[in-house]
């Protein structure tokens, strides 16, 4: 799995897909609304246009609500837009309502619909969600490290307590503010770590690889002018 691309833009997800370098793809309200996504049909059609261009590679798509009938109305909802469209539900509501964790119970066990457990600060949260059946569990670990802890610790033991229990939630390292987030997050024990493609870019391109590859090319000019000489 490894590595998720963190964003609902069509030519960033096509970009890195083309590449073979991303196992699937997350995204959020926040996210749709910097990608110029608006009003439900406008969240339909573009998680169907991610859905179709990735598949079968899992694509997470957030409920826009906290109410309990309406989140798993939209949850089955989603689920039909496409068979690789798993649903992201936030690990409590937004004044600590701890309902939440029943929905993501219901719509694992009941409605047999994958579940990503989101906004998650500590392994905790994680384990908690792990255990109610979650299909992903993902914690924010730049926003951790914004609060002053290192999220590594928190994923190592979470690591060990899913791979301990027998669990089958997959973790996945969101949040990324830095190119170096994406091996230390995956060498500290998460699945997979789900990243910006400004990031992406940033792990690929390097100075020195563009000086060497520019030598190269200056060279090969010189043997081609001698060769015709
Ligand atoms: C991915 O699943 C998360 O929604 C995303 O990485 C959150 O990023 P942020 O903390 O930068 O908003």
């Amino acid at each position: 799995m490894a590595i998720f691309i963190d964003s609902s833009s069509i030519k960033e997800i096509g970009k890195y897909q083309r590449m073979g370098i991303i196992r699937g793809v997350t995204t959020n309200p926040s996210i749709m609304l910097k990608d110029g996504v608006s009003g439900w049909q406008g969240i339909e059609a573009r998680s169907k246009e991610i859905a179709r261009l990735v598949a079968p590679l899992p694509v997470s798509v957030e409920v826009t609500t906290n109410e309990r009938v309406a989140a798993i109305d939209q949850a089955k909802a989603f689920a039909k837009w496409a068979d690789n469209i798993n649903v992201k539900i936030t690990i409590h509501g937004p004044c600590g309502e701890t309902e939440n964790l029943e929905i993501i119970h219901e719509l694992e066990t009941v409605h047999d619909i994958r579940v990503n457990a989101t906004a998650m600060m500590s392994a905790q949260q994680c384990f908690l969600a792990a255990m109610a059946g979650a299909s992903y569990v993902s914690l924010f670990c730049g926003r951790v490290n914004n609060m002053g802890y290192d999220s590594r610790e928190e994923l190592g033991r979470l690591r060990r307590v899913l791979d301990r229990f027998g669990l089958k939630a997959k973790i996945i390292a969101a949040s990324t503010r830095e190119v170096l987030n994406v091996i230390e997050w995956l060498d500290a024990g998460a699945h997979i770590v789900t990243v910006l493609p400004s990031l992406l870019e940033g792990m690929l391109v390097h100075p020195y690889t563009k000086e060497t590859v520019q030598m190269f090319l200056r060279d090969a000019a010189r043997v081609e002018a001698s060769l015709n000489q």
